[in-house]
């Protein structure tokens, strides 16, 4: 059977992964804590984007700003304004949709009815009145649809209101408005922010690149599908800035980078497709997403944006400060210099939580293994190497003997490389089941043998071959093969 999302949230808890969190207090919506194994894995793909970014490009650092910034950042963002989804309560059962996502998920079910005509006049006419901010509108949509409330099956709705997903507190010890701040619902502002910063003091000449990881924070209505849609998440951002006119051309360059990464670091190709937005978001002249097939569907993981210089633009205007770039190269057009001028931007923008649900999703493997009376299901994560949370664990055959002594040798002689475990606890068999469920690829057994040969078994999670290799051996071997 097709591996679902349960399997995969059930898994991710029991071995260590993702918990709920403050889940002794029975959790809180839309809000996770990574586990032992999963802070690894999620550090391995942040650490894996960081050295795609700024180790494999000469013309990209990173930064790492705050998470408050000055509110008028958020005006100039457009965010105060405009990053608001349209909410619709059910007055019976007490429950708050979004009134798009309602309507699309009719759509969903029309179009697997097979009436895809009633579906995409839906979708059309659902898409004008959300654009024309005709919140009525959306409302009888609803009513006329017959969307009805899943707890009590009718339709008694509330107006439909445009919410604002941004978090706000408060600096200091009043409570004013003037003092409300946000948290920050997207990391690219702490770049645009310290655009010239960089580029001052790092001599950064256009075209180049900023790239950051960060928390963000928004207040999801539907928070749904584990950690796909999170209010607490984390983002890894590169802004990069280049000369008016040329950004199709990043656009067309990043986009198609950006996929490769996703394909090196382990997701398959039929997983992966692009996505162009006919909407296009108040800040883009071009925007693309890279979606991965996860259990529920074909969604979102990156989105490639051209933002134009709509960002920067902004913030010259509501700072006061010039956020202008002096190009000494020559155009060939005019002779002259391309001089001042604004820098546009391409984005590239994942999340890391929704990038470790796919690798999660994706490396989850149950399998028939053996024949006959003794074939039996095998669950485990076929991680990439690089990825995984632990590379080799070494397992003595016996304690005794001196075995164990030389496991925890060879296990020292690893740690400072990679991560390495030593494991005696149980049959043999038993440990390397509990290393599969967690994705380990190398498991390295010390037998007798080891004590004249002076080497020890490899056993491969994914083949499950064993192979025979010299102690001296094991750090460049398995070294090469986790390396980001
Ligand atoms: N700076 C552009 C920006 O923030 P976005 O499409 O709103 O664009 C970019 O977000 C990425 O951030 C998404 O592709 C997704 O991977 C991640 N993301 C956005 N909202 C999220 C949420 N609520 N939970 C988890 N990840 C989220």
């Amino acid at each position: 059977p097709a591996t679902t999302l349960q399997d995969i949230i059930a898994h991710a808890k029991e071995y260590g992964f993702v918990f709920p969190s403050s889940e002794i207090y029975d959790g809180l919506q839309a809000v996770y804590d990574y586990g032992q194994n999963g802070v690894e894995l999620k550090n391995n793909l942040k650490n894996a984007w960081w050295k795609a970014m700024t180790q494999l490009n000469d013309n990209i650092v990173g930064i790492d700003a705050a998470i408050f910034m000055h509110p008028l950042t958020w005006k100039a963002s457009g965010h105060v304004d405009g990053f608001n989804d349209p909410m619709i309560d059910n007055k019976d059962s007490k429950k708050r949709y979004r009134a798009d996502q309602l309507l699309e998920g009719k759509a969903e079910v029309l179009t697997n009815e097979g009436k895809k005509d009633e579906a995409q006049a839906l979708l059309n006419k659902m898409g004008q009145l959300l654009g024309a901010e005709d919140l009525e509108g959306v409302k009888n949509l609803i009513i006329e649809e017959g969307i009805v409330c899943p707890v009590s099956g009718t339709s008694n709705w509330t107006d439909v209101r445009q919410f604002n997903l941004m978090f706000s507190t408060q600096v200091g010890s009043v409570a004013e408005d003037s003092n409300t701040i946000y948290l920050r619902p997207e990391t690219a502002q702490g770049i645009f922010v310290n655009f010239l910063n960089v580029q001052k003091s790092g001599r950064m000449k256009i075209p180049f690149g900023i790239a950051q990881i960060g928390k963000a924070f928004r207040n999801e209505i539907v928070a749904r599908q584990f950690t796909f849609r999170m209010r607490e998440f984390e983002q890894m951002e590169m802004q990069f800035f280049v000369r008016p006119g040329s950004e199709m051309e990043w656009y067309e360059t990043w986009k198609e980078n950006r996929l490769s990464f996703h394909k090196a670091i382990g997701l398959p190709t039929e997983s992966l497709q692009y996505h162009d937005h006919e909407k296009l978001a108040h800040y883009a002249n071009a925007a693309v997403d890279i979606e991965y097939k996860f259990p529920f569907g074909f969604r979102e993981i990156e989105g490639i944006h051209s933002r134009t210089d709509f960002d920067l633009r902004n913030h010259q205007e509501l700072s006061k400060k010039k956020q202008q770039y002096f190009d000494p190269e020559v155009n060939p057009e005019t002779g002259k210099p391309f001089g001042n001028y604004i820098p546009f931007v391409v984005e590239t923008s994942v999340g890391a939580d929704r990038l470790f649900l796919a690798t999660f999703c994706n490396a989850f493997t149950k399998e028939m293994v053996g024949e006959g009376d003794k074939q039996k299901e095998r669950t485990y994560l076929k991680l990439h190497p690089a990825l995984a949370p632990i590379k080799a664990a070494v397992l003595p055959l016996v304690k005794k003997d001196g075995l164990a002594e030389i496991a925890e040798e060879i296990t020292n002689s690893l740690k400072p490389y990679f991560r390495a475990v030593y494991d005696d606890s149980g049959a043999i068999g038993k440990r390397y089941t509990r290393q599969d469920l967690i994705g380990t690829p190398y498991c390295i057994a010390v037998d007798y043998e080891t004590k004249d040969d002076n080497c020890v078994t490899i056993r491969h999670r994914d083949s499950m071959e064993q192979e025979r290799v010299p102690i001296a051996e094991l750090k460049d071997r398995i070294g090469k093969e986790v390396a980001v």
